[in-house]
């Protein structure tokens, strides 16, 4: 079949540049959580643009949001493209959306060139894919595997609202997710292209890379007792500080995870919280949360162990308590040897000379890898920032990624 060889870069960056208005905190970048007021303007506008490229629209119970272009053959599975719109706290324009953006863009394409493929064509918004909300993140694409239990539905956010009233604030239906867990036999295949969020593109001077495995982040929130008083009259010879035991463990996690000469191994406390939080009083607890990874599992497992021993071992020399409790855990995941073989042929015949790479960040892809093939494109991050507002990538690199993007699409959907 003939090759499609455009897609509309500008309409796509300006499209990238008008989402981040919504959730917009003036320069400090953008706040969109999932399941908001602010999430369902967002997911207004991208099913307006998923129409215009020809798509039929549906929210699923978990939230999904659902593009989809008929194939030929409707008993044959869809190819699904797809990443998430809801961004961490005050985040960038690019993670997340150019997946989804992509994608309608690679449907629109085929529409114009009036393309038709055997196979479907479905693209995703998933839900909830940064947990900056609730406790644990990639709630649409595990929900859509099948891994969504109840319990999940009860975590609540910092108002106290659970997650289940979230989905029916959004005219969910909560009750009934498990009628919106996918199959394997519906989907041939997962592509996500997003930005790399790290330096290595840009470090080989390359617009695109081809990702080869994810590393898996683990989140465990660990809560450090002591006991409070007067920040005035308690000697410090006599505290029982549960933030001075929080930062030698900090200091710990940041030396462990060092220690790994191979680099992959990364670990940050980015949130924490102290109580009662009295500018005056030697706190009674402070929680925090770790977030841990690496792309082998065992170096993962071992540090884990070895950062809880330290701070049980801390917490014995402060006289403090210490509990620890898993948020979430996603193991590595390895990307489908024979979509990085497509993405490769397609990057060969474009000539963009895309490097094969692993992914520090995780992704739904992570989870789409339990029911389907997955194949993921990075685009280089400007200075490897991401999660920060200064987040960037390039309309030229963005077009390249979907052009790989389209030509994999073009290359599966009728084979
Ligand atoms: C998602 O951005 C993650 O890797 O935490
Ligand atoms: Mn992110
Ligand atoms: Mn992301």
């Amino acid at each position: 079949m003939e090759d499609i060889k455009k897609v509309n870069a500008d309409r796509l960056f300006e499209r990238i540049l008008k989402l981040a208005n919504i959730g917009k905190v003036g320069d400090a970048g953008t706040h969109r959580f999932a399941l908001t007021n602010i999430d369902k303007e967002a997911q207004t506008l991208v099913t307006k643009w998923m129409e215009e490229a020809g798509m039929k629209v549906r929210n699923d119970d978990f939230g999904n949001l659902i593009g989809k272009k008929e194939g030929r053959d409707l008993d044959l599975p869809s190819i699904v493209i797809g990443s998430h719109i809801d961004t961490v706290p005050n985040g960038g324009r690019f993670d997340g959306v150019i997946g989804v953006l992509g994608g309608i863009e690679v449907v629109d394409s085929i529409n114009i060139n009036e393309v038709q493929h055997d196979y479907s064509i479905e693209v995703i918004a998933f839900c909830d894919e940064e947990g900056s909300r609730f406790s644990d993140g990639l709630f649409g694409s595990r929900g859509m595997v099948g891994l969504i239990s109840t319990d999940d539905l009860k975590a609540k956010d910092e108002s106290g609202k659970s997650r289940f009233e979230a989905l029916q604030d959004m005219g969910l239906n909560p009750k009934k997710i498990q009628k919106s867990v996918r199959n394997k036999e519906e989907i041939k295949c997962f592509l996500e292209m997003h930005i790399e969020q790290g330096p290595y593109l840009e470090e080989q001077n390359k617009p695109i890379g081809i990702v080869e495995g994810i590393a898996g982040p683990s989140w465990l929130k660990i809560r450090i007792e002591g006991i409070a008083g007067h920040a005035g009259t308690v000697p410090m010879n006599l505290r029982r500080d549960p933030m001075v035991g929080a930062s030698e463990a900090v200091v710990e996690i940041e030396r462990i995870c060092k220690s790994d000469l191979t680099g992959s191994l990364v670990g940050t406390v980015g949130k924490i919280k102290a109580f009662p939080n009295g500018k005056n009083v030697i706190p009674n607890a402070v929680e925090f949360i770790l977030d841990i990874r690496d792309i082998d599992l065992k170096r993962k497992n071992d540090s884990i162990q070895q950062i809880e021993d330290r701070i049980q071992y801390i917490c014995k020399k402060r006289k403090l308590n210490a509990s620890v409790e898993k948020l979430q855990e996603v193991e590595p995941v390895k990307c489908s040897t024979k979509i990085v073989n497509t993405l490769q042929e397609s990057n060969e015949e474009l000539n963009f000379d895309a490097p094969l790479m692993l992914s520090g960040a995780g992704h739904d892809s992570m989870y789409m890898s339990q029911i389907t093939d997955v194949g993921m494109i990075f685009v280089r991050s400007k200075d490897g920032i991401s999660h920060n507002p200064k987040e960037w990538s390039s309309k030229e690199d963005i077009e390249k990624g979907v052009l790989v993007l389209l030509k994999t699409v073009h290359k599966l959907a009728d084979s």
